[in-house]
């Protein structure tokens, strides 16, 4: 059985971060699809929101991970599409939160305010949890 595909973007605030992790990621047993950014220069969190969003319509992905420097503005963008519940997060409680009350598909960092050591933790965490469903499963079913 292969690997899950696992989508990864980020802004220049974030590279740091998804440059750290990515090999990382692929350690735990995913694959990873890294859609930019390739280097720090300035580039707008919405569009790399939106690379790893057409991955997902594609077909290619139904799991992300996407880092900004705080991880805030990335998470608005990812969130404006039906089906993306985009949940950032801070420590491993809330990347075991994300997944088990909220089904959160993409976990979003901040780049400037989540260290390598702990990001790699909290990855590990959310593609690592299920979903509880049960009084849950109706909460998320009326985000539509
Ligand atoms: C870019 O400087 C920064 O604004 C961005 O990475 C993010 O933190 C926005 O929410």
């Amino acid at each position: 059985m292969s690997n899950e595909l696992i989508g990864i973007a980020a802004d220049h605030g974030g590279f740091a971060l998804k440059h750290a992790i990515v090999e990382e990621v692929k350690a735990l047993g995913f694959d990873v699809l890294d859609l930019g950014t390739h280097d720090e220069e300035s580039v707008d969190y919405p569009d790399m929101a939106e690379n790893l969003i057409a991955a997902f319509k594609e077909g290619r992905v139904s799991r992300g991970l996407l880092i900004c420097g705080t991880g805030i503005g990335i998470s608005i963008a990812a969130n404006r599409h039906p089906g993306i519940r985009a949940a950032l997060c801070y420590d491993i409680d809330t990347a075991a939160l994300a997944r088990q009350h909220n089904d959160a598909n993409v976990m979003c960092l901040g780049g400037r305010k989540t260290g390598p050591d702990l990001a790699i933790k909290m990855v590990k965490v959310f593609l690592e949890t299920a979903f509880e469903g049960g009084r849950h499963a109706r909460r998320v079913g009326k985000l539509g």
